[in-house]
């Protein structure tokens, strides 16, 4: 892998806009908790044996973990954002989509760290089964919540030669991010090292996603 670098000069980047349906604000009104930091720390373990988990508690744990808090923008007009979990030049290019554990077929949503919501992707049922069908080689989602990194590559591409390193950093801090604020709230959870690639690639018309992994949450 090459050492990253940033450009003389950014290129200009365009987001991919994922297809929407049904948006739905989440709760942001959370009890007030104690814990003690380093609690956490030494308690946080990955688990296999995860169950039910509802919105509620995602909506926290997306509130704490990918939530923007604040914004500015570069000198070539590139949205910087900080939030609780670090990111290569704040450029955050790895997207979060969600599948809750539904009593019908699963399907995606995209979370929105701007307004707090989950948007529904419009994507066909049968490509999403496959997906779902093909990260469950991986372990069992079962009735868990399905937490899948999708990235932007050109996002960081588009200031760093040579990018790649430092997408994958951010999944990771992501994964640590997520594991760590699950511990605290209560939830148990799993990193997933499958990337799903195939079924992934034929989610959406693109080729400025790809697939970065995910972690499932649970009880
Ligand atoms: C990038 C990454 C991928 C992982 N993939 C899987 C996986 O596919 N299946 C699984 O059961 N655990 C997976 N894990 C969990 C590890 O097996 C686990 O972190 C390791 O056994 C150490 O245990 P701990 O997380 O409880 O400290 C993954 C962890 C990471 C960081």
């Amino acid at each position: 892998m090459k050492n990253p670098k940033p450009k003389n000069s950014n290129d200009e980047f365009h987001p991919f806009k994922y297809p929407f349906s049904t948006k739905t604000k989440l709760n942001r009104d959370f009890k007030a908790r104690e814990g003690d930091f380093l609690d956490v720390l030494l308690t946080r373990r990955s688990s296999q044996k995860l169950g039910y988990i509802a919105l509620e508690g995602i909506a926290e744990l997306l509130y704490f973990t990918n939530k923007i808090h604040s914004i500015s923008i570069d000198d070539s007009r590139f949205l910087i954002s900080k939030r609780t979990v670090p990111s290569a030049g704040g450029r955050h290019p790895v997207d979060i989509l969600v599948s809750m554990p539904s009593e019908s077929a699963r399907f995606l949503q995209y979370y929105n760290p701007i307004d707090h919501s989950l948007s529904e992707l419009s994507i066909s049922k049968d490509k999403q089964k496959s997906f779902f069908m093909e990260v469950n080689e991986n372990l069992p989602i079962a009735d868990c919540c399905l937490i899948w990194f999708s990235i932007q590559t050109k996002k960081t591409q588009s200031k760093y030669e040579n990018a790649e390193s430092l997408y994958w950093r951010d999944a990771g801090a992501l994964i640590y991010c997520i594991q760590i604020v699950s511990t605290y709230l209560g939830f148990k959870s799993c990193p997933l090292g499958g990337l799903a690639i195939e079924t992934f690639n034929s989610l959406f018309k693109t080729n400025n996603l790809i697939s970065g992994g995910g972690i499932l949450i649970g009880t």
